[in-house]
């Protein structure tokens, strides 16, 4: 094994940095209804977890204001942003809704769901309402499992420019897509 060149082209990555190279993608913008009033936080940390019915794992953090609002109510939407939204993304991701009204100050316009409380943002592309179906790993690791129930996207939209978040306020933007014959969905 060529160890020389691997040593002399990689150096060792700093473990609190992993997640810069496996981030998942693209960012969200979750929503949620809580008390009357209307929420939303940026997120990165999420994954597909299954097909029929989308399952989707979600990382919130206990300081988050949304953590709350979804352990009480157990729903909201996932809204996804493209690069047009990028000022907004970070905005909303580095303040708390708990003393400001988030959809004012973004200039974002909320819309209404068909089957749960937290509005859709008009302005995303692609809207999923979703339900909280398991909390077994909110406690050890704030991992929500959402079930969604309802989606909603732009037919037009074939190469969304979605967002995705390399760490420290740097974002990959989605744009060349290829296609490879493949069996599998
Ligand atoms: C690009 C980006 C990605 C983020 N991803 C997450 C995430 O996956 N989970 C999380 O708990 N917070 C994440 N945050 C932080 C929250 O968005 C932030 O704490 C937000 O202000 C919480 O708002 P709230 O108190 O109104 O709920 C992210 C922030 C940014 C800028």
């Amino acid at each position: 094994m060529k160890l020389g060149r691997l040593v002399k082209t990689k150096r060792i990555f700093p473990l609190p940095r992993v997640y810069q190279l496996l981030e998942p993608g693209p960012v969200l913008l979750v929503t949620t209804a809580y008390k009357g009033k209307s929420n939303i936080m940026t997120q990165s940390w999420h994954m597909m977890m299954e097909f029929e019915p989308p399952l989707v794992g979600c990382l919130i953090s206990g300081r988050n204001s949304s953590f709350e609002a979804l352990v009480a109510t157990k729903e909201c939407v996932l809204n996804i942003p493209e690069e047009h939204l990028a000022r907004q993304v970070v905005g909303i991701g580095n303040c708390s809704g708990r003393k400001l009204d988030k959809f004012r100050k973004f200039k974002l316009t909320a819309q209404p769901a068909s089957k749960v409380e937290p509005p859709l943002i008009e302005e995303c592309f692609a809207n999923l309402e979703c339900r909280v179906v398991d909390t077994r790993m909110v406690n050890k690791y704030n991992l929500f499992v959402l079930e969604v129930i309802k989606a909603w996207a732009e037919p037009a939209k074939k190469d969304p420019h979605t967002l995705h978040h390399r760490g420290k306020g740097l974002f990959m933007v989605a744009g060349k897509t290829i296609r490879l014959p493949s069996r599998k969905k």
